[in-house]
């Protein structure tokens, strides 16, 4: 076979060249679109205010590890028109910038170093930015690039991390942050911006704390798809309502899962179970249901708050207290879900999307032990042995093995209390292999389980598929049948509608009819028909009422999906453009203001654009101490799906309408695709704008 070109003559190669250019029209619009900037970002200058107003409490242990960052207040960055000669000096001074991306991607990512790019070069032709490859490991090894302007405009309003790369590696150890140091100074850096998650800002404070003496600042930039990092002040101001990337990736999600949507609703057979992204914090699945109003999205936060109130009052009248009441169990969760799927059978809607958020595991009580002690097992082996739990146990026998010695007393742990008992052994083995697995799987470099690669879904519809199967078996689960469609049915084939409809149905006169529980087979159709003198017991049954019953029997059907990486590598909407941008612009205002140990954000994001205010928060302040590889360690606290918000309210007010269990048809919204421009474009997340709704 000869090549593509050798078959194309010059003239049409020549053309085919400019419509298969690896540059989309999209990309480049992208590229040659300006975000807005926030107006104080057009005064020559600015200053550095204290917001006293803003406090937080100090953490004990972060006063004693970040003594050099602990008492920096919350700033607002401030547009001045003359700041005097000294103060305009030290803002044209040439200046060197390492930047760094670290964790997952999130769309927005190349819009900060843009951003901080062209406000250092608005000051000072000569100044540079370098660029640490591949996350944290290049600020360790020195591998960096300059980051140049036609760098700059090659990625300008497009996702990915791809300019230079990200990793995962935490710097916890003063080795590392010494060697971080070398790199910095070899490089005679002034500050080093990190765009992180949770985890990295809390690299990035501990650096601060370190380089402190140096005179080289660490700014830190709220990074990650996930929505969890957002700060609260102590009497409940929002100071950073989210990261950017989540609305990005939010809105990819929701792009998806309203295709499934028009999908699902248009072949009727599938119930497509969409696991969502977000390792912990159910954010991203409760934007993802405000934008689509899918038939159900689980909220974990929601359902660690469970409490059984069957089992309590049972437990009450026996004078006990029933602990297993708190929480619920895996079994619980797939009666929730098998009863949605029943009441909308009964419809006719023998299908429909769901979302379950990729972390929910932690929110399941059962599974969370399992999870803690099995962090602590691991951990307590890499102290011990000198070699990785994982890597002395490659397959699931051995480790399970090793499990069971524990169980038995064989192997002795540091630990007060057995930490794998007997029961834990045998519950855990209970488990389908691949479920087990996941459970076991190496936690990433900050100790973190990852839920990524669990399909928690497999698990719950596994569980769910049986208990419909006790649903069928009880005539509970049935598809309901229009009533007009019946009729239109019954005299097609000569027979009396009227007349059968008792004999068959357990609600004769509704829009959509029900066969009698009773009813599971021919034999017990035969049988119903018999008792109510429709036939005769030697006859046969009529053809048309064996259809009849047989369109009443559901066939469970489901399509799994996994969203994550897709809507992480997703391009920015317009939001996270100008979000993103705006915090590049605010990093570079903290390092002229000699800030260190703060991260960059935007005051108001959940308000139009013209109310957003940048500022620099504490990161020391965001401090708590937290179980990580089986010991507690200083980070910044993660947010949660917040269940008295307005977001997560307006959720629960709406999802009972959003099943749609009824005759009427379904409520899916469509939401569009990600847009970086144009008046069709949300201008911020829902959830923000429904926070903000008083
Ligand atoms: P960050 O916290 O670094 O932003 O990453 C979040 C996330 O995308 C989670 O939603 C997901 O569980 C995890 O990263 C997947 O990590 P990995 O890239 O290691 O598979």
């Amino acid at each position: 076979m000869g090549s593509q070109t050798e078959t194309l003559n010059d003239a049409l190669m020549e053309a085919a060249s400019h419509v298969m250019s690896d540059d989309s029209m999209d990309t480049l619009a992208r590229r040659s679109f300006s975000p807005r900037k926030i107006d104080m970002f057009n005064r020559n200058y600015s200053t550095l205010t204290s917001r006293a107003e803003f406090q937080f409490i100090k953490n004990m242990e972060a006063e004693r590890l970040l003594p050099g960052i602990i008492n920096n207040p919350v700033q607002e960055v401030m547009g001045a028109d003359a700041i005097g000669a000294d103060g305009e000096a030290n803002f044209h001074k040439q200046r060197n910038v390492g930047v760094v991306f670290s964790g997952g991607p999130a769309p927005g990512g190349h819009n900060v170093i843009a951003g901080l790019y062209d406000e250092i070069k608005r000051y000072n032709g000569d100044s540079r930015i370098f660029g640490f490859l591949q996350g944290p490991d290049g600020l360790l090894e020195s591998r960096y690039i300059e980051i140049t302007g036609k760098l700059v405009d090659r990625y300008r309003n497009l996702g990915g991390f791809t300019m230079i790369k990200t990793g995962r590696t935490k710097i916890d150890s003063g080795e590392k942050m010494e060697k971080a140091l070398v790199t910095c100074k070899g490089l005679n850096l002034d500050a080093l911006v990190i765009i992180g998650g949770d985890d990295s800002n809390t690299n990035a404070a501990f650096l601060a704390q370190h380089f402190k003496s140096s005179g080289i600042k660490v700014i830190g930039i709220p990074k990650t798809i996930d929505g969890d990092i957002q700060v609260q002040t102590d009497d409940g101001q929002t100071l950073c309502a989210v990261s950017f990337g989540f609305h990005s990736a939010a809105r990819a999600f929701a792009r998806n899962i309203s295709n499934l949507s028009n999908d699902g609703s248009s072949d009727v057979k599938y119930w497509h179970v969409c696991r969502v992204m977000g390792r912990v914090a159910s954010h991203l699945t409760l934007e993802s249901a405000l934008q689509t109003h899918v038939n159900l999205a689980l909220i974990g936060e929601e359902l660690a708050d469970y409490v059984n109130q069957d089992r309590l009052d049972k437990a009450e009248k026996n004078g006990e207290v029933d602990y297993n009441a708190y929480g619920i169990t895996l079994r619980h969760l797939s009666r929730v879900i098998c009863d949605i799927i029943v009441r909308r059978a009964a419809y006719g809607k023998n299908y429909g999307v769901m979302i379950i958020p990729e972390g929910i595991l932690e929110f399941i009580n059962e599974i969370q032990v399992f999870i803690i002690k099995l962090n602590k097992i691991i951990a307590e082996y890499n102290k011990i042995h000198d070699i990785d739990f994982h890597h002395s146990f490659p397959n699931l026998s051995g480790k399970l093995d090793y499990l069971r010695r524990i169980a038995q007393g064989m192997i002795d742990t540091t630990s007060e209390f057995p930490i794998w008992n007997m029961r834990d052994d045998e519950l855990f083995n209970q488990l389908p292999n691949f479920f087990k697995e996941g459970l076991l799987v190496e936690r990433d470099g900050h100790g973190n389980f990852q839920f990524s690669q669990v399909e928690t879904e497999r698990i719950i519809m596994g569980m769910v598929r049986e208990y419909l199967d006790v649903l069928k078996e009880q005539g509970v689960y049935k598809i309901g049948i229009k009533r007009s469609d019946y009729v239109t049915f019954m005299s097609a084939a000569r027979m009396d509608a009227e007349m059968f409809a008792p004999a068959l149905f357990k609600n004769p006169q509704d829009e959509y009819v029900l066969v009698k529980p009773e009813i599971i087979s021919m034999k017990t159709l035969k049988a119903a028909l018999v008792n109510d003198g429709m036939i005769d017991a030697q006859e046969a049954l009529p053809q048309a009422l064996v259809e009849i019953f047989k369109k009443s029997e559901p066939d469970f059907k489901i399509q799994t999906h996994f969203y994550g990486y897709d809507g992480r590598g997703s391009d920015p909407t317009y939001f996270d453009c100008n979000y993103a941008y705006n915090l590049g612009l605010t990093a570079f205002h903290l390092i002229a203001g000699n800030a260190t140990g703060q991260m960059a954000a935007i005051l108001n994001l959940e308000q139009d654009f013209e109310n957003w205010i940048p500022i620099g928060i504490p990161i020391a302040r965001l401090m708590h101490l937290e179980e990580r590889k089986g010991k507690l360690d200083l980070v910044i606290e993660k947010s949660i799906v917040d269940l008295e918000s307005n977001a997560f309210k307006v959720f629960q007010a709406f999802r009972e309408n959003w099943v749609a269990a009824d005759a009427k048809p379904d409520r899916f919204r469509n939401s569009g695709p990600v847009q970086f421009a144009g008046d069709n474009e949300e201008d911020r997340p829902l959830m923000l704008k429904l926070n903000a709704l008083t």
